[in-house]
């Protein structure tokens, strides 16, 4: 079956990880797949992710089917944690959310869902974006275009260019942004560029899909809420796709949702339908374990800040380390401001490293960095930073 077919090349993130992982060099250090690591360079589970653990092995008591949409409890909580609970999107109920498999589930049936009734529309990205946003909606079946984002020279947002293309996209078509920590930039809009797209969402007619993976790894779970805040105050419909990866530590677990919000709560039911019928014919129903561990978190008072604390913890700890890598570089004498770094928020950075110098960090150093440059600050350890600094000082300079 497969004699003349040619092999299709390795995810150009989690493709890293593999390689990475077959690496032989003891120095090696992984900046590329956007996972957590702690100092050990370890990706720990959560202690709040194993107290609950514990609590479910205790009272679990089926492992009977879930309804197609997950669990109502974890729905409640997810829309609770996205909006706030005091949110007039989640007391209306014109909001409806499923459990999907991860945020990049969520993001397929939201392409499926849409595919449905705007079959001619096409998905405008942000330029630039994650990678696999192409695959999953030109799989769905879209036609892309690209939104202005990101301006290269100053390595900072180009708002201005950003405004215009977003007023120029047709009703109907759809918009992905990205909520908050923008990947793999890590340069995001404040609430106040955020309520202007929001109004020119509304005025303009187009559908948002929010892409929100990284909750609590900007400024803190409250902060980072804003965009989804903001388009939820326009009472138009959009879409929420959300990831409990990251902020729950929960990567394999794949615990993820898609939040549909609507004008009116009878509109959200008649999605809800659409949702359960597109979720039916891909994987009938979610897995259990991770939503089971995210709504128990959620709903217990004592779990819930214990999480705020350890997700507090790791934001924090990837902030040292921009600022560690600032310093590293500047002590190096590596020519340039590097100050861009540190202005970027989530676990990524927009490095500015030339793919030549990616390849050589690899081949060279066993420096893991996904092509274009994007840096997962979260792989970065006081045991690694200088073994970087050197080999990113050392490749520059002789570039120079
Ligand atoms: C990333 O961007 O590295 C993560 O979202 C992991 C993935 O699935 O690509």
């Amino acid at each position: 079956m497969w004699q003349n077919i040619e092999a299709a090349p390795a995810d150009s993130i989690l493709g890293l990880t593999d390689a990475f992982k077959n690496d032989q060099n003891p120095q090696k250090v992984n900046l590329g797949v956007g996972v957590y690591k702690d100092e050990k360079s370890n990706t720990p589970i959560l202690g709040v992710v194993k107290a609950a653990e514990k609590l479910l092995l205790e009272k679990e008591s089926s492992k009977s089917y879930l309804p197609i949409s997950g669990d109502p409890a974890y729905a409640r909580e997810v829309q609770k944690l996205l909006f706030g609970a005091s949110n007039e999107v989640v007391t209306s109920g014109r909001a409806v959310t499923v459990h999907a498999p991860g945020g990049t589930g969520a993001l397929r049936v939201g392409g499926d869902l849409l595919k449905k009734f705007y079959p001619d529309a096409k998905v405008w990205i942000s330029q630039p974006t994650w990678a696999n946003h192409k695959g999953v909606f030109t799989t769905a079946g879209f036609g892309l275009s690209e939104y202005g984002y990101y301006d290269s020279e100053s390595k900072s947002l180009d708002f201005k260019a950003m405004v215009t293309s977003l007023e120029a996209v047709p009703a109907g078509d759809i918009v992905l942004l990205h909520a908050c920590c923008h990947n793999p930039s890590g340069v995001d809009l404040n609430a106040e560029q955020w309520r202007e797209v929001a109004a020119i969402g509304k005025e303009k007619g187009w559908i948002p899909f929010l892409d929100f993976a990284y909750q609590g790894f900007g400024d803190g779970v409250d902060e980072d809420r804003c965009a989804v805040v903001e388009f939820a105050a326009t009472g138009i419909d959009f879409l929420v796709a959300s990831s409990f990866s990251k902020n729950f530590g929960l990567y394999n677990e794949r615990v993820g949702a898609l939040t549909v919000i609507s004008p009116s709560a009878a509109e959200a039911g008649v999605a809800m339908s659409h949702l359960k019928a597109t979720i039916r014919v891909i994987y009938s129903n979610p897995p259990a374990h991770g939503g089971l561990v995210v709504a128990t978190i959620l709903s217990d008072p004592d779990l819930h800040k214990l999480w705020l604390e350890e997700l507090a913890a790791m934001r924090e700890r990837i902030k040292a380390m921009r600022v560690a890598l600032v310093e590293g570089l500047s002590k190096r004498g590596v020519s340039g401001d590097f100050s861009y770094i540190t202005a970027q928020r989530g676990m990524f950075s927009f490095s500015g490293l030339s793919d030549d110098v990616v390849a050589w960090l690899r081949a060279n150093k066993s420096i893991y960095v996904v092509g274009g440059g994007r840096i997962n600050l979260a792989g970065l350890t006081s045991a690694n930073i200088d073994y970087v600094c050197d080999a990113i000082a050392e490749i520059l300079s002789s570039a120079s």
